[in-house]
């Protein structure tokens, strides 16, 4: 992988078409999950520049804060809590519009408005999460959605 991030101009599509591709690279090249992380929380922050974007590993009945880029957070949240446990528990993407009006939401910033959180894959069970806060409403979508499910989909291997 090259070691500096191209990030394309234009819309979220041509940004997220451009940074999978080097995000295929770096998981071709790089057979640890950490290492893989941290590189990919990387660019997808600096191709967006979202709040908060970083990863909690399933360890047991908690997920626990792994890379990320951002503030610091809380770095325990257990099963069925917050935005990122529930899409454990609820195996799917959570895409939270207002995040005070989901129940349970867990403030690690008070300047998070909106969140997606994704469940990564490996051999059908959830390893970890994907967490993406930002400081403004509403910014995810199902375009967001569809191309964080398939860039975490390349940990199921
Ligand atoms: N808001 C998350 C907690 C993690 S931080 O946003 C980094 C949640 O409700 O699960």
């Amino acid at each position: 992988m090259a070691e500096e991030l191209i990030v394309a101009q234009g819309g979220k599509t041509e940004k997220y078409e451009v940074l999978y591709r080097q995000i295929v690279a770096l998981v071709e090249g790089e057979s640890d999950d950490i290492a893989c992380m941290a590189n990919m929380a990387a660019m997808i922050h600096s191709t967006f520049h979202f709040w908060w974007t970083g990863f909690y590993r399933v360890v047991g009945e908690e997920l626990v804060l792994s890379p990320f880029q951002g503030d610091l957070a809380c770095s325990r949240i257990k099963y069925g809590r917050g935005v990122c446990g529930t899409a454990w528990k609820m195996q799917a993407t959570q895409v939270v519009e207002d995040v005070e009006q989901f129940p349970g939401h867990i403030a690690c910033s008070s300047l998070s408005r909106s969140e997606i959180v994704v469940p990564v894959w490996r051999g059908g069970e959830i390893m970890a999460v994907l967490d993406i806060d930002s400081e403004h409403l509403a910014t995810f979508d199902e375009v967001d959605k569809l191309w964080l499910e398939r860039i975490v989909k390349l940990f199921d291997r």
